[in-house]
């Protein structure tokens, strides 16, 4: 600095004395205006108002200057001093607002990009029909039930006519919890349960998952079913052919055909498994019928009398049918599904597809 290089610790004309002033003025106020950064900025700071800074010097000469005249130097020199320092400050808040408005910039989300989404999940086909089941059901009027997975042996067996070391018990292999408890091996236990508690008229669906130790392309350990009863004053075999009749066409469409074949359960009677005509050969046969022309679809029946007698209804009184059905079986035949196993290996190119 070409004015502070005159300084000199001898008495100082005020000509000189003035010039050093306007000129460290003018030098100063331009260095910080110019600075676009905190530690430019603290090094102007520094070098003006620091211990060995210009105007610490400065004011030192006014020191040297004769007493009438050092009053005046000492105030002009003050005044430099705050406006120097008055000119640091304001440039401090602009580099720090400057500072923060680039890195918000440099954080800024650009809304005008397309959105990341992320991966939606689905309902799984199982639980799709199962729920399409109820709705059909409940829009007959009929309630839904729940029963427990893990259930006693007496509601799973005894209670639907099924007694212990009888061979019909063969028609159900099953996991043992210990010799009373079981994994239910079906929801029919649901129909005593409700039953027990509840008197006629009935008009119930339960669906779930049942158990039994089967693992093949058409067989799984745990699978679903659901149960469906009604018990009434007049409940007839014509009843339960006119409510499965509108349940499967509404399943597989309005001109599906049924066929009612005998068969034996422990629990109803008469009873019959239902069959649907093969949609792909329309009954002459063919391989996904496996040349039948058929596709067993559901087991049904009247309730027993046996079990009315075991929830202490009055079996002369009233009548009711019963059907289960199995969801995998429902929605493999919907949609073609050829391995049962697909449901439950959680592939979602496979689950994405229903
Ligand atoms: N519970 C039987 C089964 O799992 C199906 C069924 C239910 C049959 C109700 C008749 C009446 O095989």
């Amino acid at each position: 600095m070409m004015a502070v290089s005159n300084l000199s610790s001898d008495v100082i004309p005020d000509s000189v004395m003035k010039a050093n002033i306007a000129e460290i003025e003018r030098v100063s106020l331009r260095e910080v205006a110019d600075v676009t950064d905190m530690a430019g900025l603290q090094g102007l700071r520094l070098k003006y108002l620091g211990r060995k800074g210009v105007v610490t010097a400065l004011l030192r000469e006014v020191s040297q200057q004769p007493p009438e005249s050092r009053a005046q130097w000492g105030k002009s020199c003050n005044e430099l001093k705050n406006r120097i320092e008055t000119a640091l400050e304001e440039r401090s808040s602009v580099i720090l607002a400057s500072g923060a408005s680039a890195s918000l910039l440099k954080q800024a989300i650009d809304v005008t990009l397309p959105g990341r989404t992320l991966p939606r999940g689905g309902i799984h086909p199982i639980v799709k029909v199962s729920n399409e089941i109820c709705t059909i059901f409940t829009s007959m009027g009929f309630s839904i039930a729940d029963g427990p997975e893990v259930e006693t042996d007496s509601y799973n067996f005894s209670s639907l006519n099924i007694p212990k070391d009888h061979s019909s018990r063969d028609m159900q292999d099953t996991f043992y919890v210990t010799d009373d408890v079981v994994l239910r091996t079906h929801t029919s236990p649901v129909q005593i349960r409700v039953m027990e508690g509840t008197n006629p008229p009935l008009r119930i669906i339960s669906p779930g998952r049942v158990y039994r130790p089967d693992w093949d392309i058409t067989h799984s350990p745990m699978f679903h079913q659901i149960e469906g009863f009604v018990v009434d004053i007049g409940v007839t075999f014509g009843d339960l052919k006119g409510v499965l009749l509108l349940f499967l066409q509404k399943i597989f469409g309005e001109d599906t055909i049924l066929r009612f074949r005998p068969s034996f359960f422990p629990f109803t009677e008469p009873s019959a498994e239902v069959d649907i005509q093969c949609g792909i050969c329309h009954g002459s046969g063919c391989r996904s019928c496996s040349h039948s022309g058929w596709l067993e679809i559901l087991g049904c029946g009247m309730i027993d009398p046996a079990v009315f007698a075991n929830v202490g209804y009055d079996y002369d009184k009233f009548s009711g049918f019963a059907f289960g059905v199995g969801v995998e079986r429902v929605v493999m035949l919907k949609y073609g599904v050829s391995d049962i196993r697909h449901f439950f290996e959680n592939d979602v190119r496979f689950l994405e597809q229903f």
